[in-house]
């Protein structure tokens, strides 16, 4: 290996001189007494900022590849690899959470006053990942709306408005789902096998429940009434009209086109082409899970630490916080996805010709999507 022309040392590759000089408590200045655990707090919430600038560091180059008018599959492979990093951030961001729960109440209770009116409100870099992710203005409860105007500093709202006009995850996954090729052939109506094959399972169901004599007359009522909600939901997926009342709702976020694109991924995912775009939706899915589970337990931590007390920020505290965990969801529809599943057994056969038009045969030069 080419040696470097001067000789590179440790601690300043890394900065170390700026990085451990920016831990600096606000207790024991100013007369006050020290809190123990201060530098505990300002040392987790650094770490946590450091990994999400890693993290943006992966989502922009992500976003950046998924811009392209075409995705190659090597492109899908690195864009996958790169959600995988995210993904174990994430999970180190939640048991990250298990270091500040060693402080107690009491010990927080020895700085918290000084911190005010600071919050988690104020992390420009988490705000840059939800937005990146695609949780933009118009998808946050009003009490996070407001913040972004009232907490942030002129300069820091300008720039995180800026980003919501730039394309997000969940835009540019919605844009690539809607123009797989694989939706309209001549000869070949997929969605009406796909119909067929629906129908036959719901009354393959409704025979289970109406031959069940273990069930009351009620009980046998009350599933039937939910087969019948189950068969609504698959006329609202096949019919693009009525999915998009629902869209216009809020029912759902993805396209019509979109949403079919991501069951038929799902329902052929055993098939060598899509195993790409299948893992890309399993990484939208996990890191919107991962980042609801953080919610979550950041949520309870705070239920733990401060009770019912608002947040140093001025909002109701764990209240809001559950909320934003329960409201903040980006990949909603592809949790709601497995509602259109069959089993593999039922699914149609796909003739050679769709087949080849996948790019399921190797060698077509076919396989970029
Ligand atoms: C003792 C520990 C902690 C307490 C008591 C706490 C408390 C709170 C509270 C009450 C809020 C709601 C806003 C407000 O009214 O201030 C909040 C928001 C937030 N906190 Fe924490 N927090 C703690 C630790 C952390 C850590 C370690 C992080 C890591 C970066 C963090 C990141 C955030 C973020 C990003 C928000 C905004 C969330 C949103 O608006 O959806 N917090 N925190």
């Amino acid at each position: 290996m080419k040696r470097n022309e001067e000789d590179v040392y440790y601690g300043d590759y890394l900065q170390l001189d700026k990085l451990l000089d920016a831990q600096h408590p606000v207790s024991g200045t100013a007369g006050r007494a020290a809190a123990h655990d201060e530098m505990l707090f300002v040392v987790v919430h650094q770490v946590y900022e450091l990994w999400f600038k890693q993290i943006l560091h992966e989502l922009r180059s992500v976003v950046c590849l998924m811009a392209r008018e075409r995705i190659e599959e090597r492109s899908l492979g690195t864009i996958n690899a790169r959600c995988a990093r995210i993904r174990k951030i994430q999970k180190l961001l939640v048991d990250q959470i298990d270091v500040m729960e060693t402080m107690t109440p009491l010990d927080f209770m020895d700085f918290r006053d000084y911190l005010v009116p600071a919050s988690g409100f104020q992390s420009v870099q988490f705000k840059e990942i939800e937005i990146l992710l695609g949780l933009k203005g118009e998808y946050r409860i009003d009490f996070d709306k407001a913040c972004f105007y009232s907490r942030l500093t002129e300069g820091h709202r300008e720039y995180l408005q800026g980003m919501e006009s730039g394309p997000s995850l969940f835009e540019l996954l919605d844009r690539w789902l809607g123009r797989m090729p694989f939706l309209d052939y001549e000869q070949y109506a997929f969605w009406d096998e796909y119909r067929g094959a629906v129908d036959a399972m719901l009354a393959r169901d409704r025979g289970i429940i109406t031959g069940n004599t273990g069930m009351t007359g009620g009980e046998r009522e009350a599933e039937l009434a939910e087969l019948e909600k189950t068969r609504e939901r698959f006329d609202t997926l096949l019919d693009e009209g009525r999915y998009e009342a629902a869209r216009g709702r809020g029912e759902v976020r993805l396209s019509h086109r979109a949403m079919l694109a991501a069951v038929f991924i799902h329902l052929y995912r055993d098939e060598p082409i899509l195993h790409g775009p299948f893992g890309l939706l399993m990484n939208a899915l996990e890191i919107d899970e991962l980042l609801t589970t953080w919610r979550a337990r950041h949520a309870i931590m705070v239920q733990r630490m401060i009770g019912h007390k608002i947040g140093t920020g001025g909002s109701s505290g764990h209240g809001y916080l559950m909320r934003t965990t329960e409201n903040n969801r980006v990949f909603l529809d592809l949790y709601n996805l497995p509602t259109f599943l069959i089993r593999r057994s039922d699914l149609p056969a796909l003739p050679d010709e769709v087949k080849r038009g996948l790019g399921f045969y190797f060698g077509g030069g076919e396989g970029d999507v």
